[in-house]
């Protein structure tokens, strides 16, 4: 099959620029035309990563004319890069899947409260969500993309049927979410040292965390009011997983059986979607995949519905769910160069 379709990947060293290296090498209908890196700009890409010595590819520093010439492009860089230099790309009929947060939330008031002034508040209300499951529609047609975050992805698959079904209660949603720690990146800090992780277990942004507008503005969305919800992450002594548990109230007369029916209803063609109705799923179930898997219980049959929920923030918590939204805008089956086994041991 012939490789078609040139992408450019900006952000080539980081944790997810790695893992779009890992699933885009071997996919069969593109082929890498640009890998950028600041720091390692000139060095073939086996010099950062060894074990991807087969792989001729060298870095380059950031080139906009290169970049012009893709089908498509990934940055998977810290926010406000991408929104310096997506609007060239779109005008030149590029295709674009942001991975960090330029263009997740509409309101550039809450934008700016979290992250920073938005330098391209025009494209941030072009730039279509791609939480694929939930917007395919509107993907097929997008010329930019703004990747989930890790723990919005964890916690919105599961949650938005309930709110869209209004099968729960609006109020009271309380989310306990632990990831491992590749999901904060590669760049140094004290936090993310082995030694202050290993045999350690924290909460951190209790206080407030900046996924925690992103969920609110999407479950809104499909809740048809404005959603306020506690979402408490926490960092595991790991390096990959996110496992999201989710408190929330049951409407009256609501059963057991009418969740998993929504469950169904909405995720039996699902691909990437694992409906779990005995044990609650664990981080490995889906390491290295581009799956979530979540079940629910509701303990002694009171009002509270449990629901646990797991993905790879790597893969469908980033990179994967990336790739798998380039297929779609690219017209390709939705699946190919995802269809990696979990990393079971
Ligand atoms: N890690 C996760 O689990 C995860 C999940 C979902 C979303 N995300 C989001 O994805 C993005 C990337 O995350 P990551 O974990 O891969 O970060 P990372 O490991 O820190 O890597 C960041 C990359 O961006 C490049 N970079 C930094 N500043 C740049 C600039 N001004 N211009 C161009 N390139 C620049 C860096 O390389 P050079 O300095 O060499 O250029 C590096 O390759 C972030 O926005 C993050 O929030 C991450």
């Amino acid at each position: 099959m012939s490789k078609n379709f040139l992408i450019g990947i900006v952000g080539g060293t980081g944790y997810t620029g790695l893992e779009l290296l890992r699933l885009l090498l071997l996919h069969p209908q593109v082929k890498i035309h640009t890998i950028a890196s600041r720091s390692q700009a000139g060095q073939p890409i086996s010099d950062i990563f060894p074990g991807l010595e087969n792989y001729p590819l060298f870095f380059e520093d950031v080139n906009l004319k290169k970049l012009t010439a893709c089908d498509l492009v990934f940055y998977a860089t810290p926010h406000e890069v991408a929104m310096g230099q997506a609007g060239e790309l779109v005008k030149a009929g590029v295709k674009v899947v942001d991975l960090s947060a330029d263009f997740r939330l509409k309101n550039t008031t809450v934008f700016e409260h979290w992250y920073c002034q938005h330098s391209d508040p025009e494209l941030l209300q072009k730039a279509v969500y791609g939480l694929t499951e939930l917007n395919r529609e509107a993907i097929k047609t997008a010329q930019l993309i703004a990747n989930p975050g890790c723990y919005p992805t964890s916690i919105q698959l599961p949650l938005a049927p309930l709110l869209y079904e209004g099968l729960i209660e609006t109020k009271g949603i309380f989310i306990d979410s632990k990831s491992g720690v590749s999901g904060a990146g590669k760049s140094l800090s004290v936090g993310n040292l082995y030694t202050e992780n290993d045999e350690n277990f924290r909460a951190y942004g209790v206080a407030g965390h900046r996924h925690l507008p992103e969920i609110e503005q999407e479950l809104s969305h499909f809740a048809d009011e404005a959603i306020q919800v506690t979402f408490v992450p926490h960092l595991l002594p790991m390096t990959r997983g996110i496992e999201s548990t989710i408190y929330c109230q049951l409407k009256e007369g609501i059963k057991l059986t009418d969740i998993y029916q929504v469950w169904q209803k909405k995720y039996a063609q699902e691909d990437f979607i694992s409906i779990r109705e005995n044990t609650p799923p664990a981080t490995k179930e889906v390491r290295g995949t581009n799956r979530c898997a979540f079940s629910a219980v509701i303990p002694q049959q009171r009002n509270t519905l449990v629901i646990s929920s797991v993905i790879d923030n790597l893969v469908k918590g980033a990179s994967g769910q990336a790739v798998q939204n380039m297929n779609i805008m690219l017209g390709l089956d939705e699946t190919l160069g995802l269809g990696q086994i979990p990393l079971l041991a």
